[in-house]
C-alpha cells in the first residue's frame, strides 16, 4: 500500500460531534474490507497507538490524538438468511446507523425502528450496545465479524460471546484496542408489533390512525428532536454518562431522602436511577464551565455551548460527577469515550 494514503497532522473537527478542533498525527480512511485487511497485513498498525473513529458521535478528545486514526467508509447491506417470518442481514461497519434503520423501515422489517436517529455507525452500535426507547441493539445482533490486529485473522463471534450489557460489550473490555469490526449481522422480523412501552411513545403515536413502522420511526424522530440537541447546531455526544444502576437497599434509602427521585426497575434487584434527574437536582442546569454546559431539556447531555475546549468539557464532567457523588453518594460513569 502507498504510504501517501496516510494523511499527516489531520484535523478531526469534522469527525467529532463536540466539534473540537483537534488533530490526529495520522489518519487513514478505507472504502473496502480488503483495504483495511491489507493495511493491517502490511503492519501499518503494528506497535502504533490507534483509534477507530466512526462518526465521532460518542467521543471526547481532551487534546490532539498522538497516533493513527482509522476511519471506515465501508457501506453495504446484504441478506444472509431469509425465511417466511425473519430476515438476517449483514451490514458493513461503516454504514451510517440511521441509514440502516431507514432501510429496514422502508422494507417493513421490524426490530430497530425505536433506535431511529441515533448518531453513529453500525460498527460502533455493537461496541456501545446502543439503546433507546425500550430497545437495545443486542437483542437483534446475531454475530459480529472482526479482524484481530495481532494475529491478523478474521473472526466471527455470536451474540452471546459479545458479552453485551447496558451500553457495554466485549469490544469495550477484553477486545478493546485489539480488533477492528468489519460487519455486524442483525435478525429482523417480517411482521410484528410496535414496542410502545417507553414514556412518551403512546402520546407521540396518538396522532396517527393506524401506526406502523414508518409512523413509529417518525414519532421517535419527533421525540428526539424535541428533547435532544442536533449535533449540527450544538456540539454534543448524546448522553455523557450512563444511568447508575443500584441495589434495592440503596434506592430505598435515597427515596427516603429524595421522595421524587426518578428511577426504573431493571429487574427485581437492580434499579436504574435517572442520571438526568440527579444532575438537575444538583442545580447544574444553568451552570457553565468555560463554554461547557448541560442541555436544558436533557441535562444528561453535555453541550459545547460556547467554544469550549475538550479539556473544559472534561473538567465540567468531573464537576458534575463530584456534585452528584457528594449529594447522592452515586458514581456517574461516563458513557462517552474520553481520550
Ligand atoms: N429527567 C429529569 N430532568 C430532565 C430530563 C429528564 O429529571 O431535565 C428525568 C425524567 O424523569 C425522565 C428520565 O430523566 O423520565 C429519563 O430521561 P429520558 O427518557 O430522556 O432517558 P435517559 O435515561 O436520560 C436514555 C439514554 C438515551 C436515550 C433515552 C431514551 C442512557 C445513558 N441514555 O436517556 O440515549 O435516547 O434513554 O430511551 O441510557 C445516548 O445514549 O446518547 C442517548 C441519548
Amino acid at each position: 500500500m502507498n504510504s501517501a494514503e496516510i494523511k499527516i497532522n489531520y484535523s478531526l473537527k469534522a469527525h467529532n460531534t463536540f466539534k473540537l478542533d483537534v488533530y490526529a498525527s495520522e489518519f487513514y480512511e478505507y472504502d473496502t474490507e480488503s483495504q483495511i485487511i491489507d493495511f493491517i497485513d502490511k503492519g501499518h498498525l503494528t506497535g502504533k497507538e490507534f483509534l477507530v473513529l466512526g462518526s465521532g458521535s460518542n467521543i471526547l478528545f481532551t487534546g490532539n490524538f498522538e497516533g493513527l486514526v482509522i476511519h471506515p467508509k465501508t457501506y453495504g447491506i446484504s441478506i444472509v438468511n431469509e425465511s417466511k417470518d425473519k430476515i438476517e442481514v449483514c451490514v458493513s461497519a461503516g454504514e451510517i446507523w440511521d441509514d440502516f434503520v431507514q432501510w429496514a423501515v422502508n422494507k417493513n422489517y421490524y426490530g430497530i425502528e425505536n433506535l431511529s436517529m441515533i448518531p453513529g455507525t453500525v460498527g460502533a452500535s455493537a461496541i456501545q450496545n446502543i439503546g433507546a426507547y425500550g430497545s437495545e441493539v443486542s437483542d437483534l445482533i446475531t454475530e459480529v465479524k472482526y479482524i484481530d490486529i495481532t494475529d491478523k485473522k478474521i473472526y466471527t463471534i455470536n451474540n452471546k460471546d459479545c458479552e453485551f450489557s447496558y451500553r457495554n460489550s466485549i469490544f469495550k473490555t477484553k477486545l478493546k484496542n485489539k480488533v477492528i469490526i468489519l460487519s455486524v449481522n442483525f435478525q429482523l422480523q417480517k411482521s410484528g408489533s410496535l414496542n410502545c412501552e417507553y414514556t412518551g411513545i403512546p402520546e407521540a403515536l396518538s396522532c396517527f390512525k393506524n401506526p406502523g413502522l414508518k409512523e413509529m420511526r417518525q414519532s421517535i424522530i419527533n421525540i428526539r428532536n424535541s428533547k435532544l440537541p442536533a449535533p449540527e447546531d450544538i456540539g454534543n455526544a448524546g448522553s455523557f454518562f450512563k444511568n447508575p444502576v443500584t441495589d434495592n437497599d440503596t434506592y430505598q434509602k435515597l427515596k427516603k431522602d429524595f421522595p421524587d427521585i426518578k428511577a426504573f426497575y431493571e429487574n427485581n434487584s437492580k434499579i436504574k436511577i435517572a442520571a438526568a434527574w440527579l444532575i438537575e437536582k444538583c442545580g447544574l442546569k444553568n451552570y457553565e464551565h468555560y463554554g461547557a454546559s448541560v442541555y436544558e431539556k436533557q441535562p444528561l447531555i453535555i453541550i459545547n455551548k460556547n467554544n469550549a475546549t475538550g479539556k473544559a468539557i472534561f473538567e465540567f464532567s468531573e464537576i458534575i460527577r463530584k456534585k452528584v457523588f457528594e449529594k447522592f453518594g452515586l458514581n456517574l460513569e461516563p458513557e462517552v469515550i474520553i481520550l
